[in-house]
């Protein structure tokens, strides 16, 4: 594509006050013109007409025009540029970082009509726009629509595509870096839980409000952001006042400076209503917001005590959703009167797109039964949907699980240790897939006590939704004919099929009648109902028609990651899919640690346990039930499980458990996929030294071979940052204590950080970082009520649906199902 290229002098006026923030790198662009306008504000800023020639800014030409709006409207927006193709800017930045960039959009006759997407970096910003969804009834002011995008150093490319025979545009755009520390990549969300990886997403703001104040404009922002007032959004208004704005000065401290949010925020505030004439004073100030339903948000709250009248002490609790209250206790936050403080928050909406935030009186407070709020944020963290949160259902399965699982912990400890004492010179610690210590596979011992009459009738909370009738399952593996058997185990035989609508999926079937393991069978598929995520290997349904024990699980076409990197009759996998492959299982993983339906942690993390369909998307297969971490611990203690070069020390030391242990396996199966070499080498000329990977993998990186032990198929794709940094990763991620190792969030977003340094050090095509990977963020949502027949998954999820498989092939997935076992004793 043809690029007009225009060199483009930027530079601010002199600065008049030291709190005016000067980005390093900046774009200030009024688009469609070809004068430049001064827009006021501390410090004024010089939006550049695009059309005026620039070094570091270019645009797609083609396709591209320009159209003026009624000369009333301010400068900035009487011009607009109109894209009639897919079309970018591109910027080239500096200095990587997180960056506030803005579009701005301004309605006239000659662009109400228009349709289009907009996305950025990897980042689908816009879908669907038109400007008529704009809630402003003041047709003289703008539409501004604001992001937190992380970028990294090189070009930057802002897409605008156009839908159907629609155009696209645009009348005004600002990129510019924020200030350090302007957004942290971990807030927590509950007080036991962080949300890390906040700034491997893109954020939306959706609300930014002064409480108890009046609109502050970019003009008197230090930020150029708007404040909006706090009134429209109080549930129940009479029972707030505005607190008598402060008008000295604010003590600013620590990381808490004019950039967060600017003086006239903090300086004014709502408090309770407290009316000596009411009865009881004791209540809550709720505001109430409208946000996308089901989706995950960065939440900013701000205070200053301006409310207190000595130094004495305000103490107060902060609702979310009307859930975890956290104390507020200014004095601790910030010492004196009138410093500013904030706190940040990870939330979810639910179905209802309402998200609250609540002050209530403390019982603890010294001074005032009252409480204050001066500022909120609400931002999107795009891509990334909420899960169900905990709710009545879920604690049932709890109830019914723990016992369960609790059981059979004791059980198999005894059970299990007996049945590896005998079975230890068949089964080789290595590969004990179907490893025997398996809590919910304690060997059939255990399910003796179950008689074979059993009765099958559903328990209350099996997602009936989920179950398959038994005669679809014998159509879909033609009544279980050999030829699609492709896996045994002690569970039974696991089938290839093809439901009714198409879907290919694995069947497994227990051996029919038996009632053996038929808990497991439950527990699991209560579990998997509610897990659904784009890593993780998802089960379709079930079927206990009959005395049968069936799970059906989405086909995985291309195998295991393993095969990819040891079978020399597939193809090499390059590096970059490699690393986004990481990326892949990183994201199940993550979800699985943290998600709310999570705290699950796997104990089983190794190549053949991730496994890759069609496209290469990676899926994260075989979480099991055991590992379901206890709600209030830290750690699950039982038996040693896992599997031999991808076991955590300090677990196998400590029997602890720990999602810790999973980071660590974690880090073994990263060397694995740089050196192409086995956990464990069973080569007998290799050196003691050599044959446990995680410890050889770590001394060459301490001195400085790494280089040496790299796959050679691959070694000259890698880019030395890349390496580096994926080397790091890996490095962290085997530290020998788990308290040293990072969060499955945190190793996340260094891979996609290898990633970006891989991309911009490689030759880029145009668009090559556009929309391709926007929705490859956290996709969590909801337990899916599937009619058994019309399986409705969003689109992401969506099992693939692949051609005939080969024998070949067939060969390959035999291995992929036999990790897809629930437990070995079925
Ligand atoms: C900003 O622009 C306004 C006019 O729009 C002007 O009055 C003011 O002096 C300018 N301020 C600075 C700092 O240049
Ligand atoms: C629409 O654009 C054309 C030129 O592209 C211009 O002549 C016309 O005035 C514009 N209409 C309005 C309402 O701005
Ligand atoms: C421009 O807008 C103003 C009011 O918004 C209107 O009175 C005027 O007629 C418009 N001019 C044109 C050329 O459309
Ligand atoms: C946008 O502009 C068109 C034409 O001027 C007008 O009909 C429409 O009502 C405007 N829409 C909004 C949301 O302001
Ligand atoms: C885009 O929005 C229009 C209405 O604004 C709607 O009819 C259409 O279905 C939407 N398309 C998509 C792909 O969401
Ligand atoms: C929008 O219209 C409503 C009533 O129609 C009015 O109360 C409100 O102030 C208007 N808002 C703006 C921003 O003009
Ligand atoms: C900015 O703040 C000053 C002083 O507080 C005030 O006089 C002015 O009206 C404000 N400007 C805007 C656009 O709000
Ligand atoms: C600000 O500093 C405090 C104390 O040093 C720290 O607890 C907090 O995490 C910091 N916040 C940010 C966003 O850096
Ligand atoms: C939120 O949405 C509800 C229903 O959709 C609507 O009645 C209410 O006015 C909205 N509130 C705000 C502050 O936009
Ligand atoms: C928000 O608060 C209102 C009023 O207390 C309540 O009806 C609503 O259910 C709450 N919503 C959430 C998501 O907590
Ligand atoms: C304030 O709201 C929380 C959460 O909804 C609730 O638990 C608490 O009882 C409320 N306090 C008062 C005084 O209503």
């Amino acid at each position: 594509m043809e690029k007009l290229l225009l060199p483009l002098l930027l530079f601010f006026s002199i600065l008049l006050s030291p709190a005016a923030y000067t980005p390093p790198d900046h774009f200030f662009i009024n688009c469609g013109s070809d004068t430049n306008a001064i827009v006021s504000g501390n410090p004024n800023r010089t939006f550049i007409g695009d059309s005026v020639s620039s070094g570091s800014l270019s645009f797609s030409k083609e396709g591209s025009y320009v159209t003026t709006n009624n000369q009333t409207s301010e400068v900035l927006y009487q011009t607009a540029r109109i894209f009639k193709q897919q079309s970018s800017y591109e910027f080239d930045i500096d200095a990587g970082g997180t960056y506030l960039v803005r579009l701005h959009f301004f309605n006239s006759t000659n662009v109400s009509t228009a349709v289009f997407d907009v996305s950025a970096a990897r980042f689908s910003l816009l879908k669907n726009f038109t400007i008529l969804r704009s809630s402003t009834n003041d047709s003289n002011s703008p539409l501004i629509d604001e992001f937190l995008v992380s970028i990294t150093q090189g070009k930057f490319s802002i897409h605008f595509t156009p839908l159907g025979s629609s155009f696209a545009f645009i009348n005004a755009i600002e990129v510019f870096l924020a200030p350090e520390n302007f957004i942290p990549d971990t807030a927590p969300t509950s007080p036991s839980n962080n949300h890390g990886g906040i700034l491997s997403h893109a954020l939306q703001t959706i609300y930014r409000i002064n409480v108890g104040g009046a609109k502050v404009t970019p003009e008197n922002d230090t930020l150029w952001r708007t404040w909006i007032p706090d009134d429209g959004f109080l549930y129940n208004p009479k029972m707030a006042k505005n607190s008598t704005p402060f008008s000295g000065s604010l003590k600013y401290q620590g990381n808490v400076t004019d950039f967060i949010a600017p003086y006239p925020v903090y300086r004014t505030a709502k408090e309770m209503n407290i009316d000596s004439s009411r009865l009881s004073n004791t209540f809550n100030v709720t505001w109430c917001f409208n946000v996308s339903k089901n989706s995950r948000h960065f939440v900013r709250v701000h205070f200053c005590n301006i409310v207190g009248k000595t130094d004495g002490n305000i103490i107060f609790k902060l609702y979310l959703n009307g859930i975890y209250p956290r104390k507020i206790n200014p004095y601790d936050m910030a010492g004196t009167l009138d410093t500013p403080f904030f706190l940040d928050f990870v939330l979810d909406s639910d179905e209802s797109g309402a998200m609250n935030i609540s002050i209530g009186p403390s019982e603890d407070s010294p001074e005032q039964k009252t409480a204050f709020l001066n500022g909120v944020e609400i931002m999107e963290i795009m891509g990334e949907s909420s899960v169900i949160k905990p709710d009545k259902s879920k604690k049932t399965v709890f109830l019914v699980v723990g016992p369960v699982v609790g059981g059979l912990l004791v059980c198999t400890l005894a059970v299990g240790l007996f049945i590896v004492l005998k079975k230890r010179k068949r089964t080789p610690v290595e590969t004990s897939v179907w490893s025997p210590l398996s809590v919910q596979g304690g060997g059939s011992s255990h399910s003796k006590g179950i008689d074979r009459t059993i009765n099958f009738s559903p328990v209350p909370n099996l997602n009936l939704a989920l179950r398959i009738p038994f005669a679809e399952i014998q159509f879909a593996t033609n009544n279980f004919d050999e030829k699609l058997l492709i896996g045994k185990g002690g569970f039974g035989n696991v089938y290839r099929g093809n439901l009714k609508n198409g879907l290919k999926v694995a069947v497994k079937r227990g051996q029919p009648g038996s009632g053996q393991g038929l808990p497991e069978f439950q527990t699991e598929i209560m579990i998997l109902s509610k897990i659904r995520h784009r890593h993780l290997v998802s089960l379709i349904g079930y079927c206990d028609e009959r005395f049968e024990m069936i799970l059906v699980y989405e086909f995985m076409e291309k195998g295991t990651l393993r095969d990819h990197l040891y079978n020399r009759n597939l193809p090499c996998l390059p590096w970059k899919q490699r690393l986004q492959i990481c990326i892949g299982a990183a994201r199940g993983l993550h979800y699985l640690h943290k998600g709310s339906t999570g705290g699950i942690i796997h104990r089983d993390i190794k190549p053949t346990n991730i496994l890759l369909d069609e496209n290469l998307i990676a899926k994260v297969a075989d979480f099991g039930l055991s590992k379901l971490a206890p709600m209030d611990q830290t750690y699950v203690s039982t038996g040693i499980k896992g599997t031999f070069g991808y076991l955590d020390p300090e677990y196998f030391k400590t029997q602890q458990l720990t999602e810790k242990s999973d980071v660590y396996s974690f880090g073994v199966v990263l060397l694995e996929v740089l050196c192409a070499r086995p956990a464990i080498s069973r080569d007998p000329q290799l050196p003691r030294e050599q044959v446990n990977l995680a410890e050889w993998g770590l001394l060459c990186h301490q001195k400085g071979l790494l280089d040496t032990i790299i796959d050679p198929s691959i070694k000259s794709q890698i880019s030395p940052n890349s390496l580096r940094k994926f080397a790091e990763t890996a490095e962290k991620c085997l530290q020998e204590d788990g308290a040293d190792r990072p969060s499955m969030g945190d190793v996340l977003w260094d891979l996609e950080y290898a990633l970006q340094l891989q991309q911009t050090a490689v030759h880029r095509e145009p668009h090559e970082d556009s929309t391709t990977d926007a929705n490859s963020g956290l996709q969590m949502i909801h337990v899916q009520r599937l009619p058994s027949l019309s399986l409705q998954v969003e689109k992401d999820d969506m099992p693939i649906l692949g051609d005939s498989t080969t024998d070949e092939s067939l060969l390959s997935t035999s291995e992929v199902f036999s990790q897809l076992r629930i437990n070995d004793a079925r």
